[in-house]
């Protein structure tokens, strides 16, 4: 253990709690590269309920501190696993590699195109690891998939998919982990940045870099909002949006959401190709998740679970080892895994800033493309910071 990265966790809420069990996985496998020392929150509560959990699961009490600053202040982590609302992630991210901590930042890297590049700068000149803590892909659903398609060509050459999932089911905004999440200031977006950076990063994981978007947008609940710090204001998130999206290879998609869709659901997550089409089997913005149905123009069908036993049955040992470490198959547990083994082995993540860039600028692209009146955008422009216009209240609010 004399040479464990010395893990900070920052952020003690929900998903914290979800990467908490991924090191708690890990360790309870033997896995001894890493030790958490540190944990943050503002709510000390939280942040102490984390450190009685960690000392009683893993045998040593962390550090507790409120914020980032105090944590690298004091040098009490090597590495940092950033998990704090939006907003936060480059304030925490810049002071992280600022003080030579290595970073895996929740999903969205910057809370804007800004935001993500002050980080990327941060780290400019260093070795340090920014990782992208991204786990759909990750997902053993995921990666049997994306070989079905992009190895295998089991459903030919893909051409167009469309997912739209519309149902009654509003988020509880007087909650702390909702109500930061309904203002664009806090959240930088709504579903479409938030749950939807999923999605972003896995169709692109899947068809390559997305060239153009049209997207239309509508808010319909405008609840106060309270937070700490802040005057009350209204909710301004998107909750209802119906998207096109035109990738360089030519394939074609079509996304839809809302949960203020009322009355009947509707919920479609399907792909064709040449010869068939994957029928999804989640329906959150998870693509492929819990895998997917093959069905060919010739009315052959293949289950998921066949699919599964041969892409791993093709698979050698180190691959298994790299792809599924311990044999575990759920993305969160191996996004830490390969976060911790990135900073220790001085390697990349797999999925690296410039790689999470490209798949929040997709959905910044829909943002900029709604406030132009769902005027056809380009997703390497937004990339590139030559538009802007949506983003920018929440630039100037940052000082970004
Ligand atoms: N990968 C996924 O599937 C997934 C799922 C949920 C959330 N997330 C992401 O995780 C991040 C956090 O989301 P969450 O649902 O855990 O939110 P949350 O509201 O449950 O937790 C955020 C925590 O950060 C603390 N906090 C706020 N400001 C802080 C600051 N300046 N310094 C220190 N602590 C601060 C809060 O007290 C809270 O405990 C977001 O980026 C979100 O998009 C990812």
């Amino acid at each position: 253990m004399a040479d464990a990265v010395r893990l900070g966790i920052v952020g003690c809420g929900g998903i914290a709690g979800a990467h908490l069990n991924g090191y708690e996985k890990l360790a309870a496998e033997g896995y001894d590269r890493f030790a958490i020392t540190a944990v943050c929150d503002v709510n000390a509560d939280g942040a102490n309920a984390f450190a009685d959990r960690i000392e009683k699961n893993l045998g040593t009490r962390p550090q507790v501190f409120a914020t980032a600053d105090e944590m690298v202040a004091a040098g009490a982590a090597d590495a940092a696993d950033i998990c704090l609302p939006h907003a936060f992630h480059h304030t925490a991210g810049v002071t992280c590699l600022q003080g030579g901590v290595h970073i895996m930042v929740e999903k969205p890297v910057g809370i804007t195109v800004k935001a993500t590049r002050r980080i990327m700068e941060a780290a400019e000149g260093t070795d340090l690891v920014i990782a992208g803590a991204e786990q759909i892909r990750r997902c053993i659903g995921a990666r049997a998939i994306e070989w079905a398609i992009n190895d295998q060509k089991m459903f030919g050459d893909p051409l167009f998919f469309t997912q739209e999932v519309f149902s009654g089911a509003p988020f509880d905004r007087s909650s702390y982990k909702f109500a930061w999440r309904s203002l664009k200031v806090m959240g930088g977006g709504g579903q479409i940045l938030d749950g939807g950076a999923h999605f972003t990063d896995m169709v692109q994981h899947v068809y390559g870099p997305v060239d153009e978007v049209m997207c239309t947008m509508r808010t319909i609940d405008e609840t106060m909002i309270e937070l700490p710090d802040m005057e009350p204001q209204p909710a301004d998130i998107e909750d209802l949006w119906t998207a096109t999206l035109i990738f360089e290879s030519g394939v074609i998609g079509h996304w839809g959401w809302s949960n203020y869709a009322w009355g009947e659901k509707l919920s479609t997550r399907m792909h064709y190709g040449t010869e068939g089409s994957f029928s999804d089997r989640q329906e959150w913005q998870h693509p492929f998740q819990f895998g997917a149905d093959l069905k060919l123009k010739d009315g052959t069908e293949t289950p998921y679970e066949e699919i599964e036993a041969a892409y791993l049955a093709g698979l050698s040992e180190a691959e298994k080892s790299r792809l599924f470490p311990y044999g575990i198959t759920e993305g969160i547990t191996i996004e830490c895994w390969d976060f911790i083994e990135a900073v220790a082995d001085g390697r990349s993540p797999e999925i690296d800033a410039q790689e999470a860039l490209q798949a929040k600028s997709l959905c910044f692209a829909l943002y900029e493309s709604a406030a132009a009146g769902g005027a056809p955008t380009k997703v390497a422009d937004v990339r590139d910071g030559k538009i802007h216009a949506y983003q920018d209240p929440i630039d100037e609010y940052w000082n970004i």
